[in-house]
């Protein structure tokens, strides 16, 4: 029997281990930008294909087991670009809104905000309380959409919320922190990965991001598909996960 051979056969993607893969995955959808530029695109161009590749990829978490996925959408800094920019954002933000929302209720995803409202127009702000509410007893996903978002801006929200309630300062613990930010009720990310290379948080879950592991790909947003994100969660499979132990005890865990 002759043995058939394309040149161009595609290699079968690495399966992923349903046992490994992260529960909550934080995205930082860096590199509009330089995705436009690199075309020679205007920025917004960048922008408004980022959107439609955020439509595949929480279809692809979806289909992968993710339960939880956080986006980094807009944040607090992000208010000091041009403002022609600012606007092309927000309206963006608009479309999803209008256009995006039932697709995603259709699929059973439960949309949430994290971040402050304050500063965002009211038109916008009625139309994210609504998605909140249309989709809140959905749970195949749950898209928690950082918009006007910034850790520092949650941890200071966080203090001035327990120190209105009078709580003594002694009775201050961690989980008493977690449950006063805006990600209240929702785990710790198991892998953040930010595209388009750059090495820094840019203030995106300083708190709950003290343990998560990093995945940093140099493929900008828009290109970063369904196959980009398979190779995040294998990476994150073969991660080993100490929490400040030692191998033996978490083999003694597991
Ligand atoms: C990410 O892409 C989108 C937002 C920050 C809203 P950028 O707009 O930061 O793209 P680059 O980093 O300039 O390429
Ligand atoms: C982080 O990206 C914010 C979002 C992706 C929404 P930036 O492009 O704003 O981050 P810096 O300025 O490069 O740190
Ligand atoms: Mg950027």
């Amino acid at each position: 029997m002759v043995a058939v051979i394309r040149d161009n056969e595609e290699t079968p993607a690495p399966a992923l281990d349903p046992d490994r893969i992260p529960r909550h995955v934080a995205i930082i959808m860096d590199g509009n930008g330089r995705w436009a530029k690199q075309r020679g695109l205007p920025r917004t161009e960048g922008h408004r294909q980022g959107k439609e590749n955020l439509r595949r990829i929480v279809e692809a978490c979806v289909e992968f087991g993710v339960e939880i996925l956080t986006i980094y959408a807009f944040s607090t800094e992000n208010w000091e670009r041009p403002p022609s920019e600012v606007n092309a954002l927000m309206s963006i933000l608009e479309l999803v809104l209008n256009q995006e929302v039932k697709r995603l209720h259709k699929n059973g995803v439960r949309v949430c905000h994290i971040g402050k409202m304050d500063g965002v127009a009211p038109h916008l702000q009625e139309k994210i309380r609504k998605a909140v509410e249309l989709t809140r007893n959905n749970d195949r996903l749950i898209l928690n959409v950082a918009f006007n978002y910034g850790g520092r801006d949650e941890i200071v929200h966080a203090v001035q919320e327990i120190v209105r309630s009078g709580m003594p300062a002694e009775e201050i613990t961690d989980e008493v922190i977690s449950q006063h930010l805006y990600t209240r009720g929702i785990p710790d990310p198991d892998l953040i990965i930010r595209t388009s290379g750059e090495l820094r948080v840019s203030n995106f879950l300083i708190w709950q991001g003290a343990y998560s592991e990093y995945y940093v790909t140099p493929v900008y947003w828009p290109d970063f598909d369904k196959e980009e994100l398979r190779k995040a969660l294998i990476e994150y499979g073969r991660r080993r996960r100490r929490f400040g132990k030692i191998d033996e005890q978490v083999e003694q865990e597991s």
